[in-house]
């Protein structure tokens, strides 16, 4: 039961997120898309949600030249329904700006790159850890270590001794 129970949620675990926040996709964000963005992690499968006024606002899909220029005369795609999901289906950088004149050049535009995987822990493909091979160094099975500090403290301990005697001869002599 438990293991059914984890592998549906690992499975249905693709995230909505709602851009720019409180804000929605409008002219002037309190915080810009481009640091929302960044604050945030997309994954393959998850979906964005645009909010703003119908009939006022739009989503336009574009590709990075028209992005930067803030060109609305060909998307790629068109979302104008108020409350536009757009699911990203594939990894790589995306571009969304807004179809009203104007807007795109006041900072209504987004970029975000979606990464491929999704696995839980979020981090990058790692090589098989070495760990194994360097075991044997780190072993106990030679241990010089475990003399060392009684070696020392008979130096330490003759070394002091050397060192009163020489303060006693000192001592002696003055
Ligand atoms: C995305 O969802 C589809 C349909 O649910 C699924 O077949 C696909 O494996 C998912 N892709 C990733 C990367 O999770
Ligand atoms: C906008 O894009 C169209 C088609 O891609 C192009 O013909 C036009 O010159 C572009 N306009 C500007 C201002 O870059």
């Amino acid at each position: 039961m438990t293991v059914v129970f984890i592998g549906f949620i690992t499975s249905s675990c693709a995230n909505r997120f709602y851009v720019g926040g409180e804000d929605g996709w409008v002219e002037k964000p309190s915080e810009t898309y481009t640091h929302w963005a960044a604050r945030n992690r997309f994954q393959i499968n998850d979906t964005l949600v645009f909010k703003y006024k119908k009939g006022e606002d739009s989503v336009l899909v574009v590709d990075e030249m028209d992005y930067d220029a803030c060109n609305i005369s060909k998307p790629k795609d068109k979302m104008e329904d108020g409350y536009s999901t757009f699911v990203l289906e594939r990894s790589g950088p995306m571009f969304f700006i807004s179809g009203v004149p104007g807007k795109c050049r006041n900072g209504q535009k987004l970029c975000i790159v979606v990464i491929a995987s999704r696995d839980k822990k979020g981090t990058p493909y790692q090589p098989p850890s070495i760990a194994p091979a360097a075991s044997p160094v780190a072993s106990p099975a030679h241990s010089p270590a475990a003399e060392t500090p009684s070696a020392s403290y008979v130096l330490s301990v003759s070394g002091a001794s050397v060192v009163m005697g020489v303060i006693a001869v000192l001592l002696g002599l003055f």
